[in-house]
């Protein structure tokens, strides 16, 4: 599946993705300095991306998960956000790195982002590998950004089109 699929055009290939991690990772690991660090994975899109980004990031730090959905299986948002699974732990006092897939409408970080700030964190962030600032509804600070991207519905490296295309080792433009 890491092979080119004629219904998908490369975008960002593995190599790309793989050197912005690093660059992130460093960065965030010199912007955390000394300090320990929570970092949220919004399942499932996220799940490559985190288990990339973590690894390049030096510093102590714990995993939590939280599971929302606004999609159902459509590829356009509903705009109704809902968690499916909460975060194990609290977060109360703790600096808090959210990392998602992909900012679109910005209506599922900006959800999230005022319900975890509602929990009194120390400090939270937000780290997004891809921004499509095309559909955006909500106003959310990225503070850690990967590319940002034109107006196309794209796959791999986690994202999915109706679950499928999650394991593609790059991200592609989806043509239905
Ligand atoms: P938002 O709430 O519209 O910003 O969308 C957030 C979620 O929609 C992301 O976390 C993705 O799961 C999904 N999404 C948005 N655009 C795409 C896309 O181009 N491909 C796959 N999933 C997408
Ligand atoms: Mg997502």
């Amino acid at each position: 599946m890491g092979l080119n699929q004629s219904n998908i055009e490369t975008l960002i290939s593995k190599e790309s993705i793989a050197k912005r991690v690093r660059e992130i990772g460093k960065q965030i690991s010199k912007d955390y300095a000394g300090q320990e660090v929570v970092c949220v994975c919004i399942l499932k899109g996220s799940v490559i991306f985190f288990s990339d980004l973590v690894r390049e990031i030096d510093l102590p730090l714990e995993f939590d998960f939280i599971r929302v959905s606004s999609y159902g299986n459509a590829l356009t948002s509903s705009g109704d956000v809902k968690i499916t699974k909460d975060l194990s732990g609290p977060i109360k006092d703790k600096h808090v790195i959210v990392i998602e897939d992909i900012v679109d409408t910005g209506i599922t970080l900006h959800f999230l982002i005022d319900l975890f700030a509602s929990r009194n964190p120390r400090s939270i962030k937000l780290c997004a590998l891809l921004h499509k600032p095309a559909n955006q509804v909500k106003e959310v600070k990225i503070d850690y950004l990967g590319f940002t991207i034109d107006n196309h519905y794209v796959v791999g490296y986690g994202l999915d089109a109706s679950e499928k295309y999650r394991n593609l080792n790059y991200v592609g433009i989806y043509k239905q």
